[in-house]
């Protein structure tokens, strides 16, 4: 344990956390020796686990030959592969990269980007962003303000940027009983449109939405044909469509991108965790063409920048990453995996009494708990059951990511598991059992659920 000194400002002030002292595939170990099972990646980010070999010579190397050169002076061999890669792979149209250092700026940059390309074609009354309620986009003002947590937006309202926000897709608490996945999906496209209307297509940039909602919302999976009926407005009414795929994206799903299961192609795509698999700092806008050609004919160039952009260590450790995920064909091994998880989650909780839905894709996936399964009420968000679980996972060497407000901000609570690709079934047993035992501790320590909140009005009517 840390000394109770400590002059690093910590997220949670005056908690005691483990001191993380090394890392070695799926597990993580402590000062004290205490080994943990990394079921989340962290925050979906360590995609290969740690300590990889081949990542960690390739930085080696890197650093050897040049550790920074500034990007409006030069550009390194290693960004440029890194780009070809990435753009050899990108979804429809797309062909140009964007290095950031994070996932909040891969949004800052989407953002600034989709304005200033309706300002170069010409159409600059083009102002407004929609994005989803119970997203998240990143702690930074722009951010924050596409985000839709409410309670993380809250205290800082008065700095956020007017942002409209919609419905997220979330089919277990929205989708009416007599309705088919396929009609809510239309249902949301058709709200959306009202909101373009509402604000005037003429005067809309873009609308932002992560393709597999992540760390407010618990892995939801968008319903068939609801990103093909969003292409489809967006097109007609010339908004952009951002995806955020900075969590779900780079193989998290079972695929390099989410939206390759949506069957549609972004404008702009932010995309991180994943790329750099935690080994350095890095995330990207991939672009489509369209907007490259506009910036090129206009200003010719991005009126953005930041000092650590394409950084040369950063791009050499993600290169790397992308490397040993095609060789060791690591997005069948997600996929594969992937299907255990859910195998084994569904062995475990599928009659659980307090969890109510489990979803996602790929290694992606959540579980979300209730205080009954026939009425689908929250625990009281009081509990705080997503910080208990937690706890009792730590204590048993298990890191999981799970969350409360996943309904609304305030109420609902949810697990998230997003294991490194090279994950192994025994190990999958083991997150399984550890996970059971943690959610099955942490809701006896609240009185077995008993004390549920007032149910809630669907998303429709909040
Ligand atoms: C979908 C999504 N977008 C953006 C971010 C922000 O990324 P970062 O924490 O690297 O700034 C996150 C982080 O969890 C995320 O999940």
């Amino acid at each position: 344990m840390l000394q109770s000194m400590t002059h690093v400002l910590h997220r949670i002030l005056g908690r005691k956390l483990p001191a993380a002292v090394s890392g070695s595939g799926v597990t993580l170990r402590d000062a004290d020796g205490k080994t943990y099972i990394d079921a989340s990646g962290g925050a979906a980010v360590s995609c290969l686990g740690h300590g990889h070999p081949d990542v960690i010579a390739a930085m080696h190397a890197q650093i050897d030959r040049l550790a920074y050169a500034h990007t409006s002076f030069f550009t390194t061999e290693v960004a440029e592969a890194l780009a070809d890669t990435l753009a050899a792979d990108a979804p429809e149209g797309i062909d140009h990269v964007y290095f950031v250092s994070g996932g909040s700026e891969a949004i800052e940059a989407a953002l600034k980007m989709a304005r200033q390309y309706f300002v170069e074609i010409g159409q600059p009354q083009r102002r407004h962003f929609i994005a989803r309620r119970q997203s998240y986009h990143g702690n930074t003002l722009g951010a924050l303000a596409v985000g839709g947590n409410a309670w993380r937006r809250a205290q800082f309202a008065p700095l956020l940027i007017d942002v409209a926000h919609v419905s997220p897709c979330y089919e277990y608490r929205d989708r009416a009983a007599d309705e088919t996945p396929e009609a809510y999906g239309c249902r949301l496209v058709a709200e959306l449109a009202g909101e373009i209307e509402r604000l005037g297509p003429q005067n809309v940039i873009a609308f932002v939405a992560e393709t597999v909602g992540g760390a407010t919302s618990g892995a939801l999976t968008p319903v068939p044909g609801y990103f093909r009926g969003v292409r489809e407005l967006c097109d007609r009414h010339g908004v952009l469509l951002i995806l955020d795929e900075v969590m779900c994206g780079m193989g998290r799903t079972g695929t390099l991108h989410a939206c390759e299961q949506e069957g549609i192609a972004p404008d702009l795509m932010t995309i991180a965790k994943g790329l750099g698999g935690g080994y350095q700092p890095i995330g990207a806008v991939l672009v489509q063409r369209r907007v490259v050609d506009a910036f090129s004919r206009g200003s010719g160039f991005f009126q953005h920048g930041h000092t650590y952009l394409g950084h040369p260590v950063a791009c050499a450790a993600a290169l790397s990453v992308q490397r040993v995920i095609r060789r060791d064909r690591l997005l069948e091994a997600c996929r594969r995996r992937g299907d255990d998880l859910r195998a084994g989650l569904d062995r475990r909780f599928g009659s659980h009494p307090h969890v109510g839905d489990i979803r996602g894709r790929g290694l992606f996936v959540a579980i979300e708990l209730v205080t009954d399964r026939a009425t689908r009420t929250p625990f009281d968000p009081a509990h705080k059951l997503h910080a208990r679980i937690k706890q009792e996972a730590m204590a048993r060497g298990l890191m999981t990511y799970p969350m409360g407000g996943t309904i609304d901000g305030r109420l609902g609570d949810h697990v998230l598991l997003a294991p490194p690709f090279i994950v192994t079934p025994q190990e999958i047993d083991q997150i399984v059992e550890r996970l059971g035992e943690a959610v099955d501790a942490s809701i006896a320590s609240v009185g077995a659920g008993a004390q549920g909140a007032t149910p809630i009005a669907s998303a429709a009517t909040r």
